[in-house]
């Protein structure tokens, strides 16, 4: 056997035996509450590709890519049926041209590559949905990601919400918009607007609030990311960055939810 055959086999050995060890620990994590709906604010790109020297934040970009795909698989295997992932910011249009250009075109490669995945049979149950002001992102993207949503619609497994072009004050403006539309006959906004008149058209109207909301890079602020949706979901932070986040932080924020399970569900009762 030669070098790269010998490596081959190693690597297939030490994922089987990784498997194996996931599937135990997520067996035990199931004996408590599963989280229903977790959602991510991916945070620390940049300060990855400074901290490891990499050739441009673009790198640092491309590792939060690799990681969201270990964190979704994670989340599948362990039954979380509904992620949520902050991708991008409407805010984030305000960076350097290059720099939203890099995420742009990365976001594109993910959803291509995953539309392929979809196609050959490789994406099993995942349905994705893209929320946010998807009317500011380009032709090709927006054409992709309709593509994505539509072929992956029947999936039930686990529902991926991709935040791109996101804010909860855009998402609030445009459901208030939305529904004022729909509830007068003639367009005039003289009408009673009621909060599930509201809720019906938010971007992300079609999941549940989220249980955890998970935000790497040491922040503790929710920057206009599901705002509304939040007000009693638990709030987890962590020092990781977003392509540090491993295995392990996630079992510890999913932990932390069950063993907060009595003051969450004492604090949902009392609102
Ligand atoms: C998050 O990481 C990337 C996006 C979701 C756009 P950042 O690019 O904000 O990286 P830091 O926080 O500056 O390190
Ligand atoms: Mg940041």
């Amino acid at each position: 056997m030669n070098i790269p055959e010998e490596v081959g086999k190693f690597t297939q050995i030490f994922n089987g035996l990784m498997a194996l060890m996931r599937r135990f620990i997520f067996r035990v994590l199931r004996a408590g509450p599963i989280p229903n709906h977790i959602s991510f604010i991916m945070d620390g790109n940049r300060r990855f590709a400074k901290k490891h020297n990499l050739e441009s934040v673009h790198a640092g970009h491309r590792a939060g890519f690799i990681s969201v795909t270990y964190v979704l698989q994670y989340c599948k295997e362990i039954g979380v049926p509904y992620v949520t992932l902050y991708a991008f910011g409407f805010d984030n249009f305000k960076r350097e041209p290059e720099e939203v250009k890099c995420l742009m075109d990365l976001m594109l490669e993910k959803v291509e590559l995953t539309i392929e995945q979809a196609i050959s049979g490789n994406l099993k149950g995942v349905r994705v949905i893209f929320a946010g002001d998807l009317n500011s992102l380009n032709e090709r993207f927006r054409a992709s990601a309709q593509r994505l949503m539509e072929i992956t619609e029947e999936n039930r497994d686990l529902i991926i919400v991709v935040c791109v072009a996101y804010s909860t004050s855009r998402e609030i403006v445009h459901a208030v918009r939305e529904s004022c539309v729909r509830k007068s006959d003639d367009g005039n906004c003289n009408v009673v607007m009621e909060l599930n008149d509201i809720e019906k058209y938010m971007y992300t109207s079609v999941v549940p609030d989220p249980d955890i909301v998970i935000r790497t890079g040491g922040g503790d602020r929710l920057s206009n990311f599901m705002i509304w949706q939040t007000s009693k979901s638990l709030l987890h932070t962590t020092a990781a960055l977003w392509p540090e986040l491993g295995l392990w932080h996630l079992v510890w924020a999913i932990l932390k939810f069950q063993r907060l399970q009595g003051y969450l569900q004492k604090k949902q009762k009392l609102d």
